[in-house]
Parts: C-alpha cells; structure tokens; sequence
C-alpha cells in the first residue's frame, strides 16, 4: 500500500534551502557515502555494457536523479535508464523543469508500475511501502534507503521536546520488515555527527514537518532560551542497503 502524505511545494522549497546549507562537523557526508554505494552499482552494470534501470521513490524535486546525471551523461550512458515517481503533482512539476532525461510518474495509492527495476532508491521518503517495493525489484535487484533515526537528525530539539515528539518507525523497523520480505543481504549503517544550525533553520524545518507535535512560538523560545542563536546538533541518518540476491551484491558492494 501506498500511504498519502502532507507533503507540498511550500515545504519541500523550505527544505531544500535548509538541508543545502552543508556545516558537517565531523567530515563525515553521508550523502557523499551513500552517493558512493550508488555510484558503484552503476558502475557495475556499465562494465559489463548491461542496461541498468533505476527507480527513485519519492524523488520530490528530483535531487537523486540531477546527482546521478551530474555525474553519469546520460546521452552518451544509453544504458542508465531512471524513472521517478512521487505523489506530489507541484514537486514534480518542479523535477521536470530541472530535468527532462527522467521519466518522473505521478503516483498515487492505486498505482500501478507494470516494470521491474535492477536498482531501486529511496531517499528521505519513509511512506513508501515495503511491500511495493518488494513487488517492484528484479530478482538481482538492490534496494538503498537513507533515512534520520530515533532523533530525526536533531537530537537536541527531542531532548526538548520528548512529550511532544512524533516519532514514527527507525532503523530497525525498516531492516525487519525487509528481512520478512526475504531480503536476505541486509547491511544497515548508522551514522552520528554535529552539524550547525541557525534557530531560524531549526524553526523553518520545524514548521515545515511533523516532527513537534502543534510546535509554536513557544516551542521557539523554549529552543531558543536553551540553545540560543546558532548551535551543534546531532544528526542521526542510516544506510540501509539490501538485496535478495547475495551472491550479486557481494559481487558489487
Ligand atoms: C523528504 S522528501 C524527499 C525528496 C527526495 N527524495 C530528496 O531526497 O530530496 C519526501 C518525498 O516523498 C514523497 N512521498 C511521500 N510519500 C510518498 C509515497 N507514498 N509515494 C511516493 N512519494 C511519496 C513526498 O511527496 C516528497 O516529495
């Protein structure tokens, strides 16, 4: 099943210039990690000249797909084939005007995909059901999902907000349920860093997503009494790679 979500253009414009903003405190990308593991996928099939068809879920305003075009030229790649789906019609909308080499889908709950995808991507989107994944990979397929944990990547605005946080399903919900679906080459990496913040980056991210149950103006001053202007925040994200086929991924990973 497919789940609907509150998810516009307003909020993923806001995110977009939040999440930009790279003030990594360690070193650590785990972009650039988890750009890295799909990158030597890609490659993998490349060598062998064999055609590799990607799927991005929930592409929102298609940041996967321009990573891999900025990276692969996809005129002379014939071989890399990606399509995108989202249930964001105004997102989209936004994706294509960027992009005209991908084939983004508008989706919904009854959707049908009629195809099968060697590598299937999901970046930030939680909602997109396991279970449609399952029907979507190829026997060989690869399936990396990059997510925040437990914290959501600000663990010092759920230490003020315990009561009030809205926490939804973590890292090891997603590796059982894959491990259920038979994914049997299963690798999840977690990942803890600080990274700096503006209160005003804090407050637009905020606003902008469930994370802080009818977070107000009161909930800014609590943050903004105890943490002040700019601050360090922990960031929680995971990897988590997987495949039904191990004797392939090992070959590639
Ligand atoms: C946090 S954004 C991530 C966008 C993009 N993957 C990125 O990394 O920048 C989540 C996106 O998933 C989409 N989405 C949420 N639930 C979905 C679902 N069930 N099926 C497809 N797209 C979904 C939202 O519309 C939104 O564009």
């Amino acid at each position: 099943m497919i789940y609907m979500v509150d998810y516009n253009l307003y909020k993923g414009k806001i995110r977009n210039k939040v999440l930009s903003k790279k003030k990594y405190v360690s070193g650590v990308n785990v972009d650039d990690i988890f750009f890295n593991n799909i990158f030597s996928i890609i490659d993998f099939y490349l060598k062998k000249k064999e055609r590799v068809n990607i799927l991005d879920v929930g592409t929102g305003t298609g940041f996967v797909p321009m990573k891999i075009i900025s990276k692969y030229n996809l005129k002379i790649n014939k071989n890399i084939f990606i399509d995108a789906v989202d249930i964001s019609k105004d997102l989209l909308y936004l994706a294509q005007k960027r992009d005209n080499l991908t084939n983004y889908i508008l989706i919904n709950n009854n959707t049908k995909i009629n195809k099968k995808y060697d590598l299937i991507i999901n970046r930030l989107c939680p909602r997109f059901s396991l279970d449609k994944i399952d029907t979507l990979i190829k026997k060989n397929g690869i399936y990396i999902y990059k997510e925040y944990d437990n914290y959501r990547g600000l663990k010092e605005i759920f230490l003020l907000f315990k009561k009030k946080w809205i926490s939804r399903e973590n890292s090891f919900f997603y590796y059982n349920e894959l491990d259920k679906l038979n994914f049997k080459y299963l690798y999840l990496k977690k990942y803890n860093y600080k990274r700096k913040y503006s209160i005003k980056d804090i407050d637009n991210i905020l606003k902008s997503t469930n994370i802080v149950e009818n977070y107000s103006l009161k909930d800014y001053n609590l943050i903004l009494s105890n943490l002040g202007l700019t601050f360090f925040i922990t960031q929680d994200p995971y990897i988590l790679i997987s495949s039904k086929c191990v004797n392939f991924i090992e070959k590639i990973i």
